[in-house]
């Protein structure tokens, strides 16, 4: 009892200290320019784009969340806007309102745009896997319907996004019984059309914009859940599209860790690396670091050493970064803890962006400045922007 109140009071401690934001900080955050010691000028320093997940619909009412955007953030991905039940709501009609003006802000804030995801199980419109599980939709349907949507979208956005997720989440987890080529096999995808989609998505991709890179986006793909399984099934999976000469790019890493796990920093550059080498370019795509918190409205963490192991954790993510050639970008799932997935999604927890539910950096914000600081001007990871 003792100890909870304790932890209660030095957590509100840390709180408050966060609102005490000095003003030539908040101006930095809030005037829109960029500074010298933005995220993203410190990024573009070794050659690396510094990311955010954005919710389109904030972008111009909110004017503190669109100052930070673009003041601190060199690509953005739509958090939402790009997914299928946001393009094609009906069958036939599409809505490209959210996603093309997220690409024109982008467009006019200098900042690349990785898309966001084209074949998921997710976010499926409900015309579509009504029909899937109604009879309505055959496989051999779905192929041409899949086909026709990567196609579309991948058009529609030619020229203006640098990186496409172009498959998410489809190989099993380390808990799971895996197809023999490690592929998850009730994944939507793998389960009506085979592990042959994989390849068929990553063509139809490269033949409707052949300059975009084309990237399999995962999570615990670099040794995050303690065992290196599903590592070694997208490493070897991958070699193999590779060496049919399907038009892999690059690996996308989720990167949603969680404080009550740990983290084995070493694991995940070392897998970072291995797919480094295998001639693929890789990239940070959904950065978070969620912790027990005390209620989704303040996410004060309730374990007073979750102030620092978010930092820490978050900061070993960039640092494995930093430390491989071939990573491109850096991207965190989102800009403050008042608009993540994490209060909803995972309960009690919270507390796992840059800034605060007030849209005031915390901790992990300055360590992570202090990373690309010292990293500034040692790495090439690319000229910024570059693409195939
Ligand atoms: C999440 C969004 O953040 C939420 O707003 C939405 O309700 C569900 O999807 N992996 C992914 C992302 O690839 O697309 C997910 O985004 C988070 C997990």
């Amino acid at each position: 009892m003792k100890l909870r109140r304790r932890s209660a009071v030095v957590a509100a401690g840390v709180a408050a200290a966060a609102l005490l934001v000095p003003a030539a900080v908040a101006a930095a955050h809030g005037n829109g320019k960029q500074d010298d010691t933005s995220l993203r000028a410190l990024a573009s320093k070794q050659g690396l784009r510094f990311g955010t997940a954005v919710d389109a619909s904030q972008l111009g009412s909110n004017k503190a969340y669109t100052d930070i955007v673009a003041g601190q953030f060199s690509a953005v991905t739509a958090e939402n806007a790009m997914k299928w039940d946001a393009v094609e709501p009906s069958q036939g009609v599409y809505n490209w309102k959210a996603a093309d003006d997220l690409v024109k802000f982008a467009q006019q804030n200098g900042q690349a745009v990785r898309g966001h995801t084209l074949m998921w199980h997710n976010q499926l419109p409900s015309w579509l896997t009504t029909g899937v599980s109604n009879g309505t939709i055959s496989d051999a349907q779905l192929r041409d319907i899949l086909h026709k949507h990567v196609t579309d979208e991948v058009t529609h956005f030619k020229g203006k996004v640098w990186q496409w997720d172009v498959a998410n989440e489809t190989f099993a987890n380390s808990w799971e019984t895996p197809q023999a080529d490690g592929l998850n096999a009730d994944d939507f995808w793998v389960k009506h059309l085979g592990s042959g989609v994989l390849a068929d998505v990553f063509r139809w991709a490269h033949q409707a914009d052949p300059k975009a890179l084309l990237m399999y986006n995962d999570y615990n793909i670099t040794g995050e859940d303690g065992t290196n399984v599903k590592f070694q099934a997208v490493y070897d999976f991958v070699k193999q599209m590779r060496k049919q000469g399907v038009p892999i790019d690059g690996i996308g890493e989720q990167g949603h860790l969680d404080t009550q796990y740990g983290f084995n920093a070493q694991l995940y550059q070392n897998d970072l690396q291995a797919y480094g080498d295998l001639g693929l370019k890789v990239a940070i795509t959904e950065a978070d670091v969620r912790t027990f918190v005390d209620d989704p409205a303040t996410q004060v963490p309730t374990d007073s050493l979750a102030q620092f192991a978010q930092p820490y954790e978050f900061s070993a993510l960039l640092k494995g970064c930093e430390l491989v050639t071939q990573c491109i970008s850096f991207t965190a799932w989102g800009v403050y803890d008042g608009d993540s997935w994490i209060p909803g999604t995972f309960s009690g927890e919270g507390s796992g962006l840059l800034y605060d539910v007030n849209l005031q950096p915390k901790t992990v914000y300055s360590t992570l400045q202090q990373d690309l600081q010292l990293a500034a001007g040692t790495k090439k990871h690319g000229p910024v922007g570059s693409d195939k």
